[in-house]
């Protein structure tokens, strides 16, 4: 395990940036430019002429403002303040009130790999070469089999806090009707360099296997308590989980700064049991796909806005007194925070 010295609290650990981070959902990035930060790095999103995404540094270098609060122009961004545009490149395109004798500046602003991937922007912000590395990627996103729902998560702490709640499925006491299982017991831990995996197991209240199955989120008399294996995984710098066969869920992070994280929570309820609807032509499969798309999105919210009221208290009381300790009875948050870690070293950082 990697040490960090007494300075390097945990609470106020960095980030490896050779990750593909998810930076936005791609419905947020439409015809105007897009603010985002990732780790203290301000960063402004865009689409070309095509549609493609493109990522660089939201500083106009003429006087340092957002290039964000300016808008598009034939596949450049053009500053709000004087007009100075950028194209792909990050190189100055044109300025307004050029003299004759005058050339362009030969400023020359950060690009960022990014990439649109099922649903979402993700970017790459690291020193390495991104193409060696691989988005960890959602491959239920498109999947006709599977019906998604998907929440923000705007929390106000270290992304350490989110992640432990998320690795720790003993929270479940705080969810009471939100959670779908129950009685979680810890069986298996294994890690490596890049990732936690935890194996819970758990007693489900839902079972996917009618077409009026959907109706025990409205009626918790239908719903029966079962056995279901539980995992939940640290696929740094992301988050999944699986219960049983039915259900799967992704936490996908943006670590804004030491206080700040964004994330979004994307929630998929499995119709594989459905072999009859299996048969039906894929246009008619999308449109249910499509039509239900958010089913769960009050459910998400529900959860989320417990679990924010917790950890913002985590971090204020970090903030009085960063010297009090946790009495920590999971032992797979010791494996996440070695993760962390670990990964932080791995950055050089
Ligand atoms: S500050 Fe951006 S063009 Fe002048
Ligand atoms: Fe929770």
């Amino acid at each position: 395990m990697v040490q960090l010295d007494h300075k390097q609290n945990i609470r106020i650990c960095g980030i490896n940036l050779n990750h593909w981070y998810v930076v936005a959902s791609s419905s947020e990035v439409k015809n105007e430019p897009v603010a985002i930060e990732l780790w203290y790095e301000k960063i402004v999103l865009f689409r070309d002429s095509q549609g493609i995404v493109k990522a660089l540094d939201d500083r106009c270098p003429h006087r340092q403002v957002k290039l964000s609060e300016g808008k598009i122009v034939e596949n450049n961004i053009e500053c709000a303040y004087h007009g100075w545009r950028f194209n792909e490149q990050g190189e100055c395109s044109f300025v307004p009130y050029l003299q004759e004798k005058q050339k362009l500046p030969n400023c020359k602003l950060k690009t960022y790999p990014v990439q649109e991937l099922d649903g979402f922007i993700w970017l790459f912000s690291g020193e390495e070469d991104s193409e060696n590395i691989k988005p960890m990627g959602l491959p239920e996103w498109d999947h006709l089999n599977y019906i998604g729902s998907m929440a923000t998560i705007d929390c106000p702490a270290h992304f350490s806090y989110l992640i432990e709640n998320l690795m720790d499925m003993y929270h479940g006491h705080l969810h009471d009707n939100y959670q779908a299982w129950a009685q979680a017991s810890l069986k298996e831990i294994s890690n490596d360099s890049q990732s936690v995996d935890v194996l819970y197991e758990a007693q489900s209240y839902y079972r996917i296997d009618k077409i009026w199955s959907i109706s025990q989120l409205f009626f918790p008399a239908l719903r029966k308590l079962h056995p279901e294996p539980l995992t939940v995984t640290y696929d740094y710098p992301h988050w999944r989980s699986t219960l049983g066969k039915d259900f799967k869920i992704y936490c996908l992070f943006c670590p804004i700064n030491e206080t700040e994280t964004k994330a979004y929570l994307v929630h998929f309820t499995s119709l594989q049991a459905f072999w009859r609807l299996h048969k039906l032509p894929v246009w008619f499969r999308r449109l249910i796909k499509n039509s239900v798309f958010g089913a769960a999105n009050g459910l998400l919210k529900g959860l989320i806005e417990q679990d924010i009221a917790m950890i913002k208290q985590e971090q204020e009381a970090f903030e009085t007194n960063s010297s009090r300790r946790n009495y920590e009875l999971n032992p797979a948050i010791a494996k996440v925070q070695e993760l962390i870690q670990t990964q932080l070293y791995k950055s050089g950082k």
